[in-house]
């Protein structure tokens, strides 16, 4: 059962039926549904799948004969053996030559692990002949950090050949509704809160027991599969977690703002610096989110009415301490309030007055 997708899909048959040869890159988080999509968008169509594997170059080449094989008919494809990734290309570049050919390579940094410069015999390719044929190459990855700094990054030899690039997000809360058919809507809305919209852990929830069970099963036991799926993020995409770690109990400890969390997670500069670094990586690990208000979202009622909201952070050292007050009262934080100032300039003038 393939759930929402709609725009995702509508985005990549536009990509197809462009009639322009086209390199598209994808990555999201892992179990955000990648595969699932690139699967259901190759059914049916002249494509060829092929999901790399951490093993060594002529391994992943062989079993790409293999989905090559699969998915064209074409007797060469079975008997051929390709000695590197540029003749694999090359291969089926030719098979492209008039008609379209979607090729997926998934888990794309598997292959750039086995095949030193990849990326660079890539770029070489589609320069040469990927960029004359009818061939729409997808490269799709789930280390997010790898996928933005290798491959769609100034420095990668990809660089400016793409022609489409996507972050996969999470489903939107209408699509995760169809997963539990049997449940009252609020239970649905209570299993979008704690799931969110990560296909992979809808799955898991059965909605013939009730939300309840699945929560203590899935969860809360340590057998389930949600048990201890924050620390395999972690240790799948970071090589070093424990900073991480420490942001992710500041965050539910209650920090709320970046300059909050570096000083609760540790106090020394540098320690900060790199507390901040690491917020801005979880985030794009999407472990957490950041919400800033909108300028006009700010509320009309005096500050009075919201004062968790607006208090200045005594932790902070007084230069800062103001920072993410409302603006209005900011500026009588910083500067001398009216009364105040208007009372100084009274003692002047009566000062003044005396001296006379
Ligand atoms: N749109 C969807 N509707 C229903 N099920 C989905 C959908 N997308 C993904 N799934 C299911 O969620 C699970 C994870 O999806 P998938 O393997 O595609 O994720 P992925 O992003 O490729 O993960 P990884 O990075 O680990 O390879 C699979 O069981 C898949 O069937
Ligand atoms: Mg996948």
């Amino acid at each position: 059962m393939f759930i929402g997708r709609e725009p995702e899909t509508q985005f990549l048959e536009e990509l197809s039926s462009s009639g322009k040869p086209e390199l598209f890159v994808l990555y999201g988080r892992r179990r955000v549904g990648k595969t699932e999509l690139l699967q259901q968008f190759c059914r049916g169509r002249r494509a060829v799948y092929f999901l790399a594997a951490q093993v060594r170059e002529k391994d992943n080449l062989r079993a790409f004969r293999d989905a090559l094989q699969e998915g064209i008919d074409d007797p060469l494809a079975g008997s051929v053996e390709f000695p590197d990734w540029t003749a694999a290309l090359n291969f089926v570049a030719e098979r492209a030559r008039d008609e379209r050919l979607v090729v997926v390579l998934d888990e794309f940094p598997y292959l750039c692990e086995s095949t030193k410069g990849l990326p660079s015999q890539l770029q070489r390719f589609w320069d040469t002949r990927g960029k004359a044929s009818k061939l729409m190459l997808v490269l799709c990855g789930s280390q997010v950090s790898f996928m933005e700094n290798e491959v769609l990054a100034e420095r990668s030899p990809l660089f400016g050949r793409r022609t489409a690039q996507r972050r996969l997000e999470p489903l939107s809360p209408e699509s995760v509704l169809p997963f539990f058919p049997k449940w009252s809507m609020r239970d649905r809305v209570l299993a979008y809160a704690i799931l969110g919209g990560m296909p992979a852990y809808l799955r898991r929830f059965d909605d013939s027991r009730s939300l309840f069970e699945n929560v203590a099963r899935e969860c809360l036991r340590p057998e389930g599969y949600l048990f201890d799926e924050v620390q395999f993020l972690l240790r799948s995409e970071l090589s070093n977690p424990a900073t991480y770690n420490s942001l992710l109990a500041a965050i539910a400890r209650g920090s709320e703002k970046v300059g909050d969390i570096a000083l609760d997670v540790d106090v020394a500069r540098a320690a900060a610096r790199r507390a901040r670094r690491a917020a801005h990586r979880s985030r794009s690990v999407a472990l957490a989110t950041r919400y800033v208000p909108r300028r006009g979202s700010l509320p009309r009622l005096p500050f009075q009415a919201h004062p968790a909201a607006y208090q200045p952070d005594p932790r902070r050292p007084r230069r800062t301490r103001a920072r993410g007050v409302h603006p209005a009262r900011r500026r009588a934080l910083v500067r001398p309030s009216a009364p105040c100032v208007h009372r100084r300039a009274l003692a002047r003038t009566s000062r003044r007055a005396r001296r006379r």
